[in-house]
């Protein structure tokens, strides 16, 4: 009989030739067990899906309430399903007035495609900007708006009239004009190795969308959900975005997107063509069930307050000579080294040292700090302690490579 890691390797459609290739029997809280009970902490959340941390009890309740009530009933906005409609009114009361229309999907990349798809409608234009390094997934649309060449010259044609500039950079905004679809953006270039926004610079983007009519689509898929130490990051940089993306952490660790907008510019998908952007598990009953009670344990929690300490406590414990900067707010941490090989090694290793790390798209010289916001401040001297160790490993062994 062949072991899993055989099957992985022979029927499972592989996304790189280095995949991390542990096995993972069991998981709860912060921690994943692999065959025989080998403990990993894991410092990514699935990237910044589980908040909540692995299988919150509240969470597994509610799943288990709506198997026993009912599963996928029918496409998506025809049949009034309790879980959708009270998430959705969740969601919209936590969220600026503006945005009170909820259109939920499957994942992020599926609520990009349905954003971009709206702003063309909304506007009757077809011009999308986006910003170099961006992540916002990688279906075709999404992918037109990548920003790395080497992921989108890969798979052309793709999208056209797409135009991008740069983050942080205020004089590229000016090419936002009236014929301008859609500005999309991070408010935190998350794959990018975490890059904050300049102060102001988020601003300005809503400014000139509203000068000219464009309008403003905020990618909180990676930042939602507290990850940030606020709520949505939005809240901390002062802005409201025409178009909201959700998806990750909002389906408590069941797949979830929604793209949120305000009754009047989702109105523009109802007609014309009548069923223009349909999908038949979007707003799956279960992952809704599953995507409220993690946000009623987020805040139940306090856990977007305490994301902010245990953020500072872990740029407090985690220094050491690799070092070279912690970059981000709340945890959603890129650890810079010395040298990319040493980022590799580090990455590859951390599993014996009981550790899950991860790599950035964008950025050679960081790894990922994003563990799920329920670890408290003793776990987070754990974990510092193993990846200081883990990181004196590196320096002594990857030199050699
Ligand atoms: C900011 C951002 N947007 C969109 C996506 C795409 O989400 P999904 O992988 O669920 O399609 C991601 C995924 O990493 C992301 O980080």
């Amino acid at each position: 009989m062949l072991s899993n890691r055989q099957l992985f390797l022979l029927h499972i459609g592989q996304t790189s030739s280095t995949p991390l290739m542990l096995e993972i029997e069991k998981a709860e809280g912060i921690f994943m067990y692999g065959p025989g009970g080998k403990k990993y902490l894991d410092l990514i959340s699935g990237v910044s899906v589980s908040n909540t941390g692995h299988r919150h009890p509240k969470v597994v309740a509610a799943i288990k309430d709506q198997v026993d009530a009912y599963l996928h009933l029918m496409v998506y906005g025809e049949l009034i399903q309790s879980p959708q409609v009270k998430y959705a009114e969740r969601l919209c009361n936590l969220l600026p007035d503006s945005l009170d229309n909820v259109y939920f999907v499957n994942s992020g990349s599926e609520a990009v495609e349905g954003a971009l798809k709206l702003a063309k409608k909304y506007t009757g234009r077809s011009r999308i900007i986006y910003f170099r390094n961006s992540y916002h997934g990688s279906t075709q649309g999404a992918l037109s708006i990548q920003g790395s060449g080497i992921y989108r010259n890969a798979f052309r044609p793709l999208l056209p009239d797409t135009w991008q500039i740069d983050f942080n950079d205020e004089s590229s905004l000016e090419s936002i004009d009236r014929k301008t679809a859609c500005i999309i953006v991070e408010p935190v270039q998350s794959e990018a190795g975490v890059i904050l926004p300049d102060k102001g610079f988020l601003d300005k983007i809503r400014k000139r969308c509203t000068a000219t009519g464009a309008l403003f689509i905020l990618d909180e898929v990676q930042t939602g959900f507290g990850r940030t130490g606020y709520m949505f990051a939005m809240e901390r940089y002062g802005v409201v975005p025409d178009i909201l993306v959700l998806a990750k952490a909002l389906g408590g660790g069941m797949p979830l997107g929604a793209f949120i907008s305000s009754k009047r510019i989702m109105s523009s998908l109802i007609s014309n063509p009548q069923l223009g952007h349909i999908t038949t598990f979007g707003g799956h009953p279960v992952c809704c069930a599953a995507g409220l009670a993690s946000l009623n344990v987020i805040i139940e929690e306090g856990l977007v307050d305490s994301c902010r300490k245990k953020s500072a406590l872990f740029k407090k414990e985690l220094d050491h000579p690799l070092i070279t900067e912690i970059r981000g707010e709340g945890l959603l941490l890129a650890v810079a080294l010395k040298d990319p090989r040493y980022v590799k090694y580090a990455i590859v290793h951390a599993p014996d040292h009981g550790l899950i790390l991860d790599y950035f798209l964008f950025c050679g010289d960081a790894f990922r700090v994003a563990p799920p916001l329920t670890i408290t401040g003793s776990e987070i001297r754990i974990a510092c302690s193993q990846l200081k160790t883990l990181l004196d490993d590196t320096l002594k062994n990857a030199k050699k490579k």
